[in-house]
C-alpha cells in the first residue's frame, strides 16, 4: 500500500541580500539542514529593479557542494578560476559541482525582462567532497516535459517522473528536480522513495500539499513532506507552479562555512587557510 506523505511545516521564504547585495528570498537555509539532507538551501530571486541585482556575485569560492542554478526570465553571466564562462539564459540550468573548490562569479544582466530564477545548493557526501569540479549546463529546449493531462505540466531537470528523463544524470547525489505547473484545480501524484526528503516550494498561484490538509500553500512558501512513497498536490482556483525536489539524506555531520560545506571543523578551517594561502584551486 502506498502512504502519501504530509505536510510537515510550511514557511515564507526570507528577504535577504547575498553576494554583492542581490535582494533575494531564501527559502531554507542553515536551520532546516537535518530536515531536508542532502539540500542546504534554496534561494529565489526575483526583481524587475536592477539597482537590487546587478551588483551580482562577484568572485567567490565553492567547496564541498553542488549549486543548481534554474533561470526563469532574465540573463547571467558566468565565469570561474578554471576557465570556464558562459551565460545562463532564460529556461536554462546550471548544476555546478563544485567539488575540491572553484572560484566563480555570477554577474545578472540588465535586460528588458526581470530576474527571475533559484538557486539550489546540494551537499556532496564525504568520499566526493573533493572530486574535480564539473558543470552541466542545461539549455531550456533540453529539459522535457511530462504532460500527463491537460493543464498538467512537469519540467524533469533531474530524475524521471511519468516516463520522461530529466537531462542531468550520474548525480553523486541522488536528488530529483522538476518545475510544475498546475492549472486551476488540477491534481497530481508523485511517487517518491521513501526515506528521501522533499520539499515544495510555490512562485506561482496557490496549492494543496496533502489531501484534506487545511493550509492552502500560497506564492513564496514552502511546504517540507514527512515520509511516505507518495506526494499529492492539487492545485487552488488560480492554478499553481512550484519546484518540487527530493533526495536520498547523506546523513553525515556538516561544518558550513559560507560558501564551503565540509563534513567537520577542520576541514572548513583548512580550507579558509588555503584561501588566505593562496593554494585553494588545486
Ligand atoms: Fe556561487
Amino acid at each position: 500500500m502506498t502512504r502519501q506523505r504530509a505536510v510537515k511545516r510550511v514557511q515564507r521564504s526570507l528577504p535577504t541580500t547575498e553576494g554583492a547585495g542581490v535582494h533575494l528570498y531564501r527559502a531554507f537555509g542553515h536551520s532546516e539542514t537535518s530536515l531536508l539532507d542532502p539540500f542546504l538551501m534554496l534561494d529565489h530571486f526575483r526583481s524587475s529593479d536592477p539597482r537590487e541585482y546587478m551588483d551580482g556575485f562577484p568572485m567567490h569560492p565553492h567547496r564541498g557542494i553542488e549549486t543548481v542554478t534554474y533561470l526563469l526570465s532574465g540573463e547571467i553571466d558566468h565565469q570561474d578560476s578554471i576557465g570556464n564562462k558562459g551565460q545562463i539564459a532564460a529556461g536554462d540550468v546550471q548544476w555546478m559541482t563544485a567539488g575540491r573548490g572553484i572560484h566563480h562569479q555570477e554577474m545578472p544582466r540588465r535586460t528588458d525582462d526581470p530576474l527571475h530564477g533559484f538557486q539550489l545548493w546540494v551537499n556532496l557526501p564525504r568520499a566526493h567532497k573533493m572530486m574535480s569540479p564539473r558543470y552541466r549546463d542545461i539549455k531550456g529546449d533540453q529539459i522535457p516535459s511530462a504532460k500527463p493531462e491537460d493543464g498538467v505540466e512537469v519540467k524533469v531537470v533531474a530524475g524521471t517522473f511519468d516516463g520522461v528523463h530529466g537531462p542531468v544524470k550520474d548525480l553523486v547525489t541522488r536528488v530529483e528536480y522538476f518545475d510544475v505547473r498546475l492549472s486551476a484545480d488540477k491534481d497530481l501524484t508523485f511517487p517518491v522513495r521513501d526515506g528521501d526528503s522533499a520539499f515544495a516550494y510555490v512562485f506561482e498561484g496557490s496549492g494543496h500539499f496533502e489531501e484534506g490538509g487545511r493550509h492552502e500553500v500560497g506564492d513564496r512558501e514552502l511546504a517540507i513532506f514527512s515520509q511516505g512513497d507518495e506526494v499529492w498536490t492539487k492545485a487552488g482556483r488560480r492554478g499553481c507552479r512550484f519546484l518540487f525536489a527530493h533526495g536520498e539524506p547523506l546523513h553525515e555531520p556538516i561544518a558550513w562555512g559560507g560558501p564551503i560545506v565540509m563534513n567537520s571543523r577542520e576541514e572548513l578551517d583548512l580550507a579558509f587557510e588555503e584561501l588566505g594561502r593562496g593554494t585553494f584551486i588545486r
